[in-house]
């Protein structure tokens, strides 16, 4: 029989600092109501000394086994999506896996932004369903505020830290769990979101790297218009694979970059506001963040009942889209 990576319970973190649109008054020529006409976005999350991109994946995982009542010595897997790890090596899932002990895990990152979380889910749910592990604990987390440049109005408002974790395992298909995954990349158009420093293209033991951006570049309007087509592309096909249509679809959970993007895309869905999960106004873009910390809130609101069809998209730098249907 097909075995299907079910999703056993979830866990989060974010840091307890609190940003808000009116520290941010202080700091460059903006204002609370430009931020919150223009994203929807009110306060995000900001690490403190020592916050790393691991530290709040390690607590979001402990969250998700504890729920799950999994001992870490369990998980076959730990893969954790994040384009902010801790270093450029080792991974930030080996710190995870050690920080949680889970002695019997093999460990990987995966690169896909603020669509992280949902081609982690995909990659795991695949080595589940083929037979390769039983147990994985899927991590998405980022912490974008380490690489703004805080004199940039552009960017500087947009993100937030946090991180997201669920414990996924395999088991006889009873009709729920991860039931199907899209995942699509341009990277022709990898110039639109990047932070340059400290990759092979500019080594930080390289004088030529002085010339490199040290903090997140975002061609704004431009990855505002991708993200909206991309938004309903990957619904779209998602839906159309699964011969469903978006009436079947229970809850909504959309990457928390932009209020607008994301009403756009429920618009073109056609999804009405209740089925509409939002959290973006208490934690901005927390990229690989994002979608876990929304599915962990949904839940704990009483949002999420099982039986229900869950579909998230998300985009992201890259760039790479993606979504996944899931029978909670
Ligand atoms: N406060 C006040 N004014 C501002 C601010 C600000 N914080 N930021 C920009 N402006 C100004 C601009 O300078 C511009 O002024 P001008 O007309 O005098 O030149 C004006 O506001 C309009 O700027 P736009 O960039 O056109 O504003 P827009 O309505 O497009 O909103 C935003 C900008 C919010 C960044 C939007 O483009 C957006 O959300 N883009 C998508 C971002 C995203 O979702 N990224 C996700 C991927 S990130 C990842 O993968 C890590």
């Amino acid at each position: 029989m097909k075995k299907r990576a079910v999703i056993q319970a979830i866990g989060h973190s974010v840091p307890d600092k609190v940003l808000t649109n009116h520290d941010l008054e202080k700091l460059v020529d903006t204002s609370d109501e430009w931020i919150i006409q223009r994203t929807g976005i009110s306060e995000r999350r900001m690490c403190g000394p020592g916050e790393t991109t691991s530290v709040l994946s390690i607590r979001a995982a402990k969250e998700a086994l504890a729920h799950a009542k999994m001992s870490p010595a369990e998980l076959d897997l730990v893969v954790v999506g994040t384009v902010t790890g801790d270093m450029l090596f080792p991974s930030t899932s080996c710190l995870v896996q050690a920080g949680i002990g889970a002695v019997n895990a093999g460990a990987f990152d995966v690169g896909a932004a603020c669509a992280g979380f949902i081609y982690s889910l995909s990659v795991a749910t695949a080595m589940i369903e083929n037979g390769q592990v039983k147990n994985a604990l899927v991590v998405g987390a980022d912490t974008l505020t380490h690489f703004i440049d805080w004199t940039d109005r552009s960017t500087c408002i947009l993100f937030g830290d946090g991180a997201g974790a669920v414990v996924l395992s395999g088991e006889e298909d009873q009709g729920r769990g991860i039931m199907r995954t899209v995942l699509l990349a341009d990277g022709t158009g990898s110039q639109y979101i990047d932070l340059e420093i400290g990759g092979s293209r500019y080594p930080t033991t390289n004088p030529e790297s002085a010339k490199a951006r040290k903090c997140i570049y975002m061609a704004g309007s431009e990855v505002y218009r991708f993200a909206v087509n991309a938004m309903g592309e990957a619904c779209c096909r998602i839906l159309d694979e699964a011969g469903l249509s978006p009436k079947d679809v229970d809850l909504f959970v959309p990457h928390q970059a932009n209020l607008r993007i994301i009403d756009s895309a429920a618009k073109r869905l056609g999804l009405s506001e209740e089925k509409v999960f939002v959290n973006v106004h208490k934690y901005g873009n927390t990229s690989g963040g994002s979608i876990p910390l929304a599915l962990y809130e949904a839940e704990h609101e009483g949002r999420l009942q099982p039986g229900m069809l869950v579909m998230t998209v998300g985009f992201g730098a890259g760039l790479v889209w993606g979504a996944n249907l899931i029978r909670w």
